[in-house]
């Protein structure tokens, strides 16, 4: 065992695993990571690599060619066979995988798990950075960037369109919450039965409570602070991942459905192609809560953090080995957000 004892799956070890509710699932690669070699992450050489601008996913739906580059991409990558880890069903395994506890610890058999702790943010910021970057390659265009569904924002309160037809949409879907239905940020299952403008304030209202009065301090915006061995385990979400974040999954999976997939359970919810706009959101946000109360909102320092490790297939089909402190620059990544406004932070204590 090496002295620092870091977080990490091991990959001689994927197993099925259980849902939420108990289904057993099989989503493990077809062969062994273990058994391909694994390069370090390296950041984009920005002479090579232009910034990629994620913008808001309802705008975006206005533009046929971006509309039609984004099918086009999805679709070829559904189109790949399964033994290619760029195919968009491995691609939802891999949430898959380490959402429902089929990879081990390295040097533990404790299980590895991303959700209900500070591993959310940047495990999601990695595995939809390998998304979109694939997905550029694939149609050759290195300016492809993840549209953001912009759910916190009035103007964004609703499936976006281009979600809605073609390779982007999903029939596992809540049939009821399609447009014009307002999203309900808070969503357990219920129908809340607010009017439109109603529910609109109420979702704007949890985002204050979500990102500024109840997120005061790194631990209760980023969850507890899990660690590597038995010990280390904890499951407390932060602030934004137990909503609008899981109330949302919930709220867009089909109520035909047991778990609600696909967005409803973990391991169907990246079988979505809503899934990433969802998460460019939550990874904007993080990027926003870093800037509020005059940026004194800092990510964790601790070493174990800053050392979890995890793997994802690149462009190139190359297994590697990314380390949460190479997702805390989005810079160094080579994308942005659009700038937009955030109707939430105007609210006064
Ligand atoms: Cu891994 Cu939105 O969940």
């Amino acid at each position: 065992k090496p002295s620092h004892v870091v977080l990490s799956p091991n990959l001689t070890t994927c197993h099925p695993s259980y849902t939420e509710q108990h289904k057993h699932v099989k989503c493990c690669p077809p062969k062994r990571l273990s058994e391909e070699p694994i390069i370090d992450f390296q950041f984009p050489d920005p002479s090579a690599q232009p910034i990629r601008v994620r913008r808001p996913a309802h705008v975006m739906s206005q533009d046929i060619d971006f509309v039609a580059k984004y099918n086009k991409a999805i679709a070829i990558m559904k189109s790949l066979p399964y033994d290619d880890p760029r195919n968009f069903m491995r691609q939802a395994n891999i949430h898959c995988t380490f959402c429902t506890g089929a990879y081990n610890q390295q040097h533990f058999n404790t299980l590895m798990s991303v959700h209900m702790s500070w591993i959310f943010f940047p495990w999601h910021r990695m595995m939809i950075y390998f998304h979109e970057r694939i997905l550029g390659d694939l149609i050759g265009d290195d300016t492809f960037a993840l549209p953001f569904w912009n759910w916190d924002s009035p103007v964004g309160m609703h499936v976006p369109d281009m979600f809605l037809n073609g390779s982007l949409s999903d029939k596992q879907r809540d049939g009821s919450h399609l447009p014009p239905q307002v999203v309900d940020s808070n969503y357990q299952g219920k129908e809340r039965g607010l009017a439109s403008k109603e529910q609109k304030a109420y979702n704007v209202g949890l985002m204050y409570t979500q990102m500024i009065s109840a997120a005061k301090k790194p631990e209760l915006f980023m969850g507890c602070p899990f660690k590597a061995g038995k010990d280390g385990y904890c499951k407390s979400p932060g602030t934004l991942e137990n909503a609008p974040h899981n109330t949302l999954h919930y709220w867009m999976g089909s109520s035909l459905r047991h778990e609600r997939e696909d967005m409803g359970s973990l391991y169907s919810a990246a079988r979505d192609p809503i899934f990433y706009s969802h998460h460019s959101n939550i990874d904007r946000l993080w990027e926003v809560w870093r800037k509020l109360l005059n940026s004194k909102n800092i990510d964790p320092e601790d070493p174990d953090w800053l050392d979890t490790e995890f793997f994802f297939h690149n462009e190139k089909s190359q297994l590697v080995r990314v380390k949460i402190r190479d997702a805390l620059d989005i810079t160094k990544l080579r994308y942005t957000f659009e700038e937009v406004v955030n109707p939430w932070s105007h609210i006064n204590a």
